[in-house]
């Protein structure tokens, strides 16, 4: 039998990107030829799976490309390739950014990646990097690591083009699969041992199965009631597509998490329309109203950018008293980037980067004193807790995550409770960012 090559899969970004790996890790294994190491030591390619939404992102990818050139030295065969965002957004041009690099693959392109490993093993330089209307990967089987929770992606693709994001144009157009094989992708999870599911798309409301007219809240519905003991999540929704029938589907089922991430970005309506956002503020506070009628005990969370161009202090002030308003559990926050090729790149990044980091600031303190006020609520309430692992710090200290989504860190060595576990929690502390317990018997 021959030898399998050895690969070594570096995953940044998204949950999406980390799904691609698994994706890329299915079509790679099926080939017979190639198998996934964990380690980077010894493997024979080196792929990273790579995001360009900020510039950092692709910092870090160089900065790493820098630092894989001593596996080089060590083995004169390795080849370098990168996947990915930053693979479709550079195309061709990554040749000239690196001269390591020898393999290209864009998103789309992961079902080629066997032929293209394969002549890149025969000394070309591989690149694919189309685009596709329809490619969902729905008859591949994902490369997963066993444990309790599992992502599937259900679309892929935006056609939202917000004017700063690159996402609509490394990730293409929006496009959905089937309902079929998503209830049979949960159900291996099902089988396979898997509590959790987290159904992803960059826009999971333009979820649409074209055959039986299932739309979003009616695959939810359809994936909570035929896996009861499953818990699902999703990511992301658009606050344009937060429809009512959307939050009456999540009240209706105890396993649908009650959380909801939901990206608002500024919280005024000026640099909204700049952005392309499509709604106001009005529209979305209205949005959060509706949740908070419809939905008991649930979490909320969300993205801010600070300092997009023409930002005054009056809209970061918005952006401020929005947050005060809602009062989210949790928040990514950025420093707007401009990004070449999006809309914004032609404006005038004309917020200097001193006031850009004061204001994200002044966002993050903020974050962090709501989060810890709301935190700090739940000291004395109980929550079922589905238990992931030993805490970093501790290894008789475990942790887990409620149906909202809140990390809950608790001794174990009186239940020694297993990972997949649920264990009842009592909260007696907590931070801005963690909750901290004992399990109730
Ligand atoms: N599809 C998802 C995720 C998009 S990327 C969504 O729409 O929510 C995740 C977040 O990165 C965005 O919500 C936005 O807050 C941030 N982001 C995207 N482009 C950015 C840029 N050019 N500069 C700073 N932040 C950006
Ligand atoms: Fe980017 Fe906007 Fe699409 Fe999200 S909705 S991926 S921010 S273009
Ligand atoms: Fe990054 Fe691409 Fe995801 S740009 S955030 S890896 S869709």
């Amino acid at each position: 039998m021959m030898n399998k090559k050895k690969v070594y899969i570096e995953t940044y970004g998204c949950q999406m990107n980390f799904y691609d790996t698994e994706i890329l890790g299915g079509v790679l294994t099926k080939s017979g030829k190639y198998e996934i190491t964990e380690e980077p030591e010894g493997s024979d390619f080196i792929l990273l799976n790579t995001c360009s939404v900020r510039e950092n992102a692709e910092t870090t990818i160089y900065n790493r490309l820098m630092h894989l050139k001593s596996y080089k030295k060590s083995n004169k065969n390795l080849i370098v390739g990168l996947a990915g965002c930053m693979a479709e957004r550079l195309r061709q041009e990554v040749f000239n950014k690196s001269d390591l690099v020898k393999v290209v693959i864009g998103p789309d392109e992961y079902r080629r990646a066997t032929e293209i490993l394969d002549n890149s093993l025969a000394g070309e330089v591989g690149i694919a990097v189309r685009l596709s209307r329809v490619e969902t990967y729905e008859d591949i089987e994902p490369l997963r690591t066993k444990g309790i929770s599992a992502w599937i992606a259900i679309m892929r693709g935006c056609n939202h083009f917000c004017t700063y994001c690159v996402v609509p144009y490394t990730r293409g157009r929006e496009r959905s699969r089937s309902l079929e094989s998503i209830i049979s992708e949960v159900q291996s999870l099902n089988d396979g041992g898997f509590k959790e599911v987290t159904l992803l798309g960059q826009n999971v409301n333009s979820y649409l199965d074209e055959e039986t007219r299932t739309d979003f809240p009616n695959l939810l519905r359809k994936v909570a009631e035929i896996f009861p003991d499953m818990r699902i999540r999703y990511v992301t929704s658009h606050p344009l597509d937060m429809s009512d029938d959307l939050i009456q589907a999540m009240s209706e089922f105890d396993n649908i998490c009650n959380y909801i991430h939901l990206p608002f970005q500024s919280g005024s309506d000026r640099i909204l329309n700049e952005m392309n956002r499509n709604y106001n503020r009005t529209h979305y506070l209205e949005r959060i109203c509706k949740i908070k009628e419809k939905l008991v005990d649930f979490a909320l969370s969300t993205d801010i950018i600070a300092g997009f161009p023409t930002e005054t202090e009056e809209d970061h002030q918005a952006t401020l008293s929005l947050m005060e308003e809602v009062g989210f559990d949790g928040a990514f926050m950025f420093k707007y980037s401009p990004r070449e090729g999006t809309k914004a790149f032609k404006m005038e990044d004309d917020i200097p980067e001193e006031i850009k980091i004061r204001r994200l600031n002044e966002i993050i303190d903020l974050q962090n004193k709501i989060a810890r006020q709301k935190n700090e609520k739940e000291i004395g309430k109980s929550y079922e807790v589905l238990t992931e692992g030993p805490s970093k710090k501790k290894k008789t200290e475990w942790m887990g995550r409620t149906l909202h989504n809140k990390v809950v860190i608790f001794d174990n060595t009186k239940r020694n409770a297993l990972v997949g576990d649920k264990v009842i929690v009592k909260i007696t502390r907590a931070n801005s960012a963690t909750l901290f317990g004992d399990v109730e018997d």
